[in-house]
């Protein structure tokens, strides 16, 4: 996905775009640039790669202006540069754009036939030459404008400047996020709440079809030609909260966050005293629920994958998971009575979004467990679970994995309850052991430097990495591998322990460390034989267990973590805690971008 500013105002405009943008940046990074409006006419400055890379052409050719938009590119159609970088412009319109405009070839042939010029390998091209025609038309700013929205087909939202119009911004908004800030003489265009917050906290978010035209002192925002009035909301997003505090990178902060956001999240939906499990008024009677399906995609996939294994246990409810981009397309048979439970940080994954609307058109209830109650997602669902781990701006998610657990066991406690298959006294226990949680993942933060040196001797220089785990260690396994190639760029895989015998055993030697993750639960023994397959067969074991697994095993491994004993229940959130700090030291160990890794976007809004 990309990110999109606009800016009306009275200042110059430049150094506020890029404030901006440096926000957006973990949105998408192939690209970046601006465009401002000095004496009526467009001017541009835009710049391969990084936004240091724009700053540096800006400080050695500074553009002027007080209106203008700004673009991070994630990049979809035309290859990451300079010359596919947006804003794209004609001589008549700049255009900022996020989401993919799916008949573009189309439109663009028909264009080209009528001797239109294209400068770039964009799809987002054909909506500035789209408007550009229209006002050639004689048409004014805001026709062209809907006009061009209609022959669209796909998801956008754009950002519009049009050259010798220093009194307008027009925006609009099909399926990707696009926001409107309130200033004070000043007003602002942008994808989320969290560009806008360096300048405002007065936040209306647009709706599918809505397009905005900004002046200086307001906004008015419409749907087709019928005005429409967009409520105007406090973010709760602070300037402090987008830093990165004294950490060194994002991704670190948020880990750190982790006892924190947890505990915040708890506390919207767990009573202290009474240890009982409130969630928010859903449209679900849990007890006549026929079954439970979970969708999601990447580190949110894996959250629904532990979650099953909890519904079942707790409510014996059936749970079937499936990742979005095959659920979306593989069109299965829903049940009568059943629940879809879409899992997203973000809230705005293109895939997930796809799959809860099949499963709505079949009939299921949704329910989205998100980080953004705004997001698209959420208002595409029948109810909202939110998680409160606040902007995650790293690259590669993790508190808002662990918060997403604990919603989820949260909402299976409450299932349990209402189905009569979790009695109060269960309920107090796990209500109990959440309360310390919090604590323990502390604790277990603490570990770092026991982390680091498992990372720098052991992991940075290996050429692939396996992952083990048994039940709910399972998807910890699985997240823990993609922790690690999404930021350090190893290859590494996350198994079933019981799975090794079946054929990767064949992978082991020296030079693959196994990382196995291993509470001393009730299937401790056997991931203990499975650990034992490995150490016969030469393997450099690393053991994340607690103190009575590594009394057991510890001898055996190259390095082991020894974490403080907790629930099994809730085993996977704590467990996550190491393998997101190995991910994190391997990176740093190997030099790679720890917050904005190669190729990668914060979220995919694109399929
Ligand atoms: C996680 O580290 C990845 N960045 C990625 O897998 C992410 O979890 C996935 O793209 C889903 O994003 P969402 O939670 O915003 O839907």
């Amino acid at each position: 996905m990309c990110g999109i500013i606009g800016i009306i105002g009275k200042a110059p405009v430049t150094p506020l775009l890029v404030d901006a943008l440096k926000r957006l940046e973990y949105r998408g990074y192939d690209s970046a640039g601006i465009a401002t409006l000095v004496n009526g006419h467009i001017d541009r400055r835009r710049a391969e790669g990084k936004l240091v890379n724009l700053e540096a052409r800006l400080a050695a050719e500074p553009l002027t202006g007080t209106i203008g938009i700004g673009h991070t590119r994630w990049a979809t159609h035309g290859k990451p540069s300079e010359r596919n970088a947006h804003p794209i412009a004609t001589d008549r319109v700049a255009v900022v754009h996020n989401g993919i405009i799916e008949n573009f070839q189309e439109l663009k042939a028909e264009m080209e036939a009528e001797g239109r010029r294209f400068d770039s390998d964009t799809d987002t091209e054909v909506v500035a030459q789209l408007i550009t025609s229209y006002l050639e038309r004689q048409m004014a700013p805001e026709q062209a404008m809907g006009t061009a929205m209609a022959r669209l087909r796909g998801a956008f939202a754009l950002a519009v400047l049009f050259s010798g119009r220093h009194d307008l911004l027009m925006g609009a908004r099909r399926g990707s996020s696009l926001a409107v800030g309130y200033g004070d003489g000043e007003m602002y265009i942008g994808t989320d709440a969290l560009a806008l917050a360096p300048f405002t906290k007065r936040v209306s978010y647009l709706e599918d079809e809505d397009w905005v035209v900004l002046t200086q002192n307001g906004a008015k925002v419409y749907q087709g030609t019928q005005e429409v009035v967009r409520e105007v909301r406090q973010s709760g997003i602070s300037g402090a909260m987008i830093g990165k505090g004294n950490h060194r990178h994002f991704m670190l902060k948020e880990i750190h966050e982790q006892p924190a956001v947890i505990g915040d999240t708890l506390h919207s939906y767990l009573d202290p005293a009474t240890r009982t499990v409130t969630l928010p008024a859903l449209p679900v009677d849990w007890a006549k629920v026929s079954r439970l399906t979970m969708t999601a995609c990447g580190t949110a996939f894996y959250a629904c994958m532990v979650a099953k294994y909890w519904f079942e246990q707790l409510a014996r409810l059936p749970v079937e998971v499936e990742v979005a981009s095959e659920l979306r397309y593989r069109e299965p048979p829903m049940p009568k009575d059943g629940v879809c439970i879409a899992v997203s940080q973000s809230g705005e994954t293109v895939d997930t979004l796809a799959a809860i609307r099949y499963a709505k058109a079949h009939g299921q209830t949704i329910l989205a467990v998100v980080n953004v109650p705004e997001s698209a997602i959420a208002r595409d669902s029948h109810g909202v679970l939110p998680t409160l781990a606040g902007p995650e701006i790293g690259v590669a998610s993790t508190k808002a994995f662990t918060t997403q657990l604990t919603v989820l066991l949260c909402a299976a406690i409450a299932a349990g309850r209402a189905r009569g298959t979790l009695s109060e006294v269960d309920e107090a226990k796990i209500g109990l052991a959440l309360i310390e949680l919090p604590a323990l993942v502390n604790e277990a933060l603490n570990l770092e430097e026991q982390y680091r040196r498992i990372s720098e001797e052991i992991l940075a220089e290996a050429r692939d990495v396996l992952y083990l785990g048994r039940g709910t260690s399972f998807p910890i396994a699985l997240e823990g591998a993609l922790k690690l190639k999404e930021i350090s760029y190893i290859h590494a895989e996350g198994y079933a322990a019981g799975e090794m015998k079946h054929g990767p055993i064949a992978l082991i030697d020296e030079l693959v460390p196994v990382v196995v993750v291993a509470p001393s639960d009730a299937i401790f023994d056997k991931t203990a034989s499975n650990f034992e397959q490995v150490k016969a067969r030469g393997g450099k074991l690393v053991l994340i267990s607690d103190a009575t697994g590594v009394a057991r095993l510890g001898s055996q491994a190259a390095a082991s973590v020894t974490l403080p004993a907790v629930d099994p229940l809730l085993a996977p959130i704590l467990y996550t805690v190491p393998v997101q700090l190995l991910a994190y030291y391997t990176a740093l160990a190997k030099g790679t971008d720890v917050d904005q890794p190669r190729n990668l976007a914060k979220s995919v809004t694109v399929e």
